[in-house]
């Protein structure tokens, strides 16, 4: 338990923030840090002992690696070895997509502690586009190993609030930048040379870099069931909401049981007809509200479900909404938010501190 400062990082509060941020990185701490898809909870990748202090926060298992940040594209090789038939695909996904949502997984160097990658052989590699993080990753000179700074399984936090609710009094410091622009973590790849042909990426969680922008370079392949172990912390169920959460295939899917609350999480509200105006509804969110557009359902999904899941509602209702582009994307975080029915009542107050 310790006392949990935020700084916020306007324009006044920048300079302030970057080096409160990184005097904490450098002498072995832990810190929130803002990036363009979610919050992640910061430490020195090259430094062990801090990166222990992230699991131990998040209540994290050991076996889940952590993605590690590099401050500018000359830092790849301090952390991965680049196999030679991947380079230049590497180079063009890079170029393209850095800084940016993109984690690329590729064989680690000796030097990246094995707790950052659970003792795998490979590292979870990208580069942030968010000024502030790239600021603090600049200055701190090494690589920063960062994972959504929620507690583990819960759904990861676009907000310095939603921060503080997950990890207030577990950290000393949350910087605080306003909301994410992506609203959604990053997509992460693994590449496969071919002999000839543009190599393969295999797709281990889908993100706000699409399926079809990779396609550019490669041809994109699902991950295998039996591959799953390649991305441990992909469990079914995750980014869960506490409150029963229930994504539906068609408005008639959904039965109301007598005397429930129900939420509803709708893609465009209103708009979405008959099935949102009917079943008198505690609540409705609307991701999009009107037309319905997907970047802005990726920015407001997590937060909506945040809100939802403090309304002490009997049980949460998702509709889907459609899966191209970034809705690939959305629909995965809704189906494993909806893998995990409820959590222990136990752990339902915010706040508690541990
Ligand atoms: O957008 C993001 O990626 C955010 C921000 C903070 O950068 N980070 C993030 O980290 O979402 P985290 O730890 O919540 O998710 C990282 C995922 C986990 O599912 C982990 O299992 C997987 O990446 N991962 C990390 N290293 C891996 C590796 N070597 N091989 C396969 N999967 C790996
Ligand atoms: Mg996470």
């Amino acid at each position: 338990m310790c006392e949990t400062k935020t700084i916020e990082a306007t324009d006044d509060g920048m300079m302030e923030a970057r080096d409160a941020a990184v005097a904490l990185l450098q002498r072995g701490d832990i810190v929130a840090l803002p990036t363009e898809t979610v919050y992640g909870l910061a430490a020195d990748a090259f430094n062990p002992a801090a990166v222990a202090k992230i699991f131990a926060a998040k209540e994290r298992p050991e076996f889940d690696p952590l993605i590690v940040h590099i401050a500018s594209f000359k830092d790849l090789k301090r952390v991965a070895v680049v196999p030679e038939e991947i380079q230049e695909t590497v180079n063009q996904l890079a170029r393209q997509f850095w800084p940016g949502p993109l984690t690329i997984i590729l064989p680690k160097q000796p030097e990246v502690p094995d707790l950052v990658t659970g003792g795998l052989l490979t590292v979870a590699v990208r580069q942030s586009a968010h000024p502030l993080f790239r600021a603090i990753n600049q200055a701190l000179g090494n690589p920063i190993a960062a994972p959504s700074a929620n507690r583990f399984g819960r759904i990861s936090p676009t907000s310095a609030a939603a921060v503080m609710k997950e990890l207030g009094g577990r950290i000393p410091l949350i910087i605080d930048a306003g909301a994410c622009a992506e609203g959604l973590e990053s997509t992460i790849i693994r590449i496969e040379a071919r002999v000839g042909k543009k190599p393969l990426f295999y797709i281990h969680r889908a993100g706000p870099v699409t399926r079809e922008q990779l396609q550019e370079f490669g041809k994109v392949e699902k991950v295998l069931p039996g591959e799953k172990l390649l991305a441990p912390g992909q469990l079914e169920s995750h980014y869960a909401p506490r409150t029963p959460f229930r994504l539906i295939g068609r408005p008639e899917d959904f039965v109301p049981e007598e005397g429930k609350r129900y939420g509803l999480l709708s893609y465009t509200g209103e708009d979405g007809g008959e099935f949102v105006r009917r079943h008198g509804w505690e609540v409705v969110i609307a991701l999009s509200p009107g037309s319905g557009k997907l970047a802005e359902a990726a920015i407001r999904l997590f937060y909506a479900m945040r809100e939802m899941d403090e309304m002490e509602l009997d049980e949460i209702i998702a509709e889907p909404v459609s899966e191209t582009g970034l809705g690939v994307a959305i629909m995965d975080r809704l189906r494993r938010a909806s893998a995990q029915r409820s959590l222990p009542k136990s752990t339902k107050k915010t706040g508690d501190p541990m």
